[in-house]
Formats: C-alpha cells, sequence, structure tokens
C-alpha cells in the first residue's frame, strides 16, 4: 500500500473506523488513509488494530490504534472522544464492527443468541451514531457510512437473527439521514455481498460446496474484495458524494439484482 497524493479527497479530515483490525474494516481503513484522512484504527482487539494501524503508518498515512467495545456505551463514548483528541474533530466514521452470534431455525433459536446478535449488529451502530452525531452536530457536520449486508435485502433462511439485525441498520441510516441532512451530516450505508474475509476463507474451506453456491449467486460469479467494498466507502464518505444521503448500496457482483 502506498499513499497516493491524487486520490486525496479525504484530506484534512479525521476519521474512525470500528472493527478495523481484519477484514472489510481494515481495507476501509486503509483507503481512508490513502486518501488523505487521519485514521484512528478502532477494534476489540489491540493486536490486531496496532497492526493495522502500523500497516498504514508505515505506508506513510496517519493512523493511530484504539482498543474499543462498540457494544458498550461508555467506550464509545471514550472512542470518539479519542478520535476528537488525537486529531482535534471527527468528519469521517465508517461503522463496520459486527458478529453475528449464530444461525438456526427461529423455532430453535434462543432468545440469548438472538439478543446478543441484534445487540452485535444494530444497537452497536446505533450507539456509534448517537455519540459520532453528537460530535458532528457542534463541528460543521460530516459523513458516516454504515455497512450492512446484503443478508438485510430479501428472506434469508436460517439467518434470521442477523437479517433482521442489518434491515434495521439500514433503516437506521435512512432515517437518521433524513434526520440530520440539513444539519450537514451525511448518512449513508453500504451492502456487502460475499467477500473474500480471513472468517468467509474459513468457513469456505469447511463448506466448499456453499463456497460455490454463494460465487455462483452473484452475476459476476465471484466473490468481493475487501477493498471493493472500501473503494465505495471511501466515495460516500467523501465530499465527492456531496448530494447523497439516505442510500444503500450494494456492493455484491451483481448477487442483489438476479
Ligand atoms: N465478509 C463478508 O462477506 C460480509 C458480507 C456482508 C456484510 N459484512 C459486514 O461487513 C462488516 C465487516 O465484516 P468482516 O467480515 O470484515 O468481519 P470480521 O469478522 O472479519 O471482522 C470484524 C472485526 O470487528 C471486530 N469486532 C467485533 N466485535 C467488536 C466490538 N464489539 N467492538 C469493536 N470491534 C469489534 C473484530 O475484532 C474484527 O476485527 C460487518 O458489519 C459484517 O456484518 C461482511
Amino acid at each position: 500500500m502506498t499513499m497516493d497524493s491524487d486520490m486525496a479527497e479525504l484530506s484534512g479530515k479525521s476519521a474512525l473506523v470500528t472493527g478495523a483490525g481484519v477484514g472489510i474494516g481494515k481495507a476501509i481503513a486503509e483507503a481512508f488513509a490513502r486518501a488523505g484522512a487521519r485514521v484512528l484504527v478502532v477494534d476489540l482487539n489491540g493486536e490486531t488494530a496496532a497492526a493495522t494501524a502500523a500497516g498504514i503508518c508505515a505506508a506513510g498515512g496517519e493512523a493511530l490504534a484504539h482498543v474499543a467495545d462498540v457494544s458498550d456505551e461508555a467506550s464509545v463514548a471514550d472512542m470518539v472522544t479519542r478520535a476528537v483528541e488525537a486529531f482535534g474533530g471527527l468528519q469521517v466514521a465508517c461503522n463496520s464492527a459486527a458478529v453475528s452470534r449464530g444461525a438456526g431455525p427461529i423455532h430453535d433459536f434462543s432468545r440469548e443468541t438472538f439478543d446478543q446478535t441484534l445487540e452485535l449488529c444494530l444497537t452497536n451502530t446505533f450507539l456509534c451514531m448517537k455519540y459520532e452525531i453528537a460530535h458532528m452536530l457542534e463541528n460543521g457536520g460530516g459523513s458516516i457510512v454504515n455497512i450492512s449486508s446484503n443478508a438485510s435485502l430479501r428472506g434469508q433462511p436460517y439467518n434470521t437473527a442477523y437479517a433482521a439485525a442489518k434491515s434495521g441498520v439500514n433503516l437506521l441510516t435512512k432515517s437518521s439521514a433524513s434526520e440530520y441532512g440539513h444539519k450537514g451530516i451525511r448518512i449513508n450505508a453500504v451492502s456487502p455481498g460475499v467477500i473474500r474475509t480471513p472468517g468467509v476463507e474459513r468457513y469456505f474451506e469447511e463448506q466448499p460446496k456453499i463456497a460455490e453456491g454463494l460465487k455462483q449467486a452473484a452475476a459476476m460469479r465471484r466473490l468481493g474484495e475487501p477493498e471493493e467494498i472500501a473503494e465505495a466507502v471511501c466515495f460516500l464518505a467523501s465530499d465527492r458524494a456531496s448530494f447523497i444521503t439516505g442510500q444503500l448500496l450494494s456492493v455484491d457482483g451483481g448477487a442483489a439484482v438476479k
């Protein structure tokens, strides 16, 4: 990764990315940095957050690692304070961290697993937005991109809790966009298809037939790369998308249109 000043569409901006230790969040943090932003690399896992931040700095970018649990309100408040104190403000945020606690038929699904999935996919996004928006409202606006999922777009047998949580992220995005558009805060979401992250690769090694089926599900007949999600997030976060708010952009090789 090298920094390219021609792509400095986030130059002078301060950003944070949650879940940026690995996978999609990591690629987003790197793309923000390549685009000129100072990036707070947030993750529950301090080692991976530090590795992402070190990679960005080694490539000539500016980044700091920060450990936070985005399902904990005090930790989220502290995360935003850290970005503001370290970088002098916060203009861009991407809420990517999410964890599904399990899949299975509804009649066998425990209340605990359902609640945890909602908390780790939906409530955490609400908490992040709450503190990011509070800062942006008082400091000249900003741009937020939430990471949803194509699982939110149509019925997802045996994946109901995650699908419901991510569809909640979509409406959280649209509702808050209409609430804050006139205050200079744009809020959009990106909906990834199946993306080649370490977790997805591990699952595919165990389930090669499912892997092939999911590749075929995309019109482009392949998995996406984390960097392809990051490109869309970077665009929506930047002033190039200055009249776009409340949108859900699927980045999925055409899986949603098949
Ligand atoms: N990988 C895919 O194919 C895919 C598809 C659709 C949507 N998504 C969404 O994209 C986002 C990123 O997915 P991924 O596959 O890169 O995830 P991942 O599981 O590879 O990484 C998630 C990161 O979030 C961190 N994290 C987990 N809980 C946290 C918490 N409470 N506080 C802070 N950090 C926490 C983890 O430590 C990890 O570094 C998620 O919102 C996911 O739902 C992924």
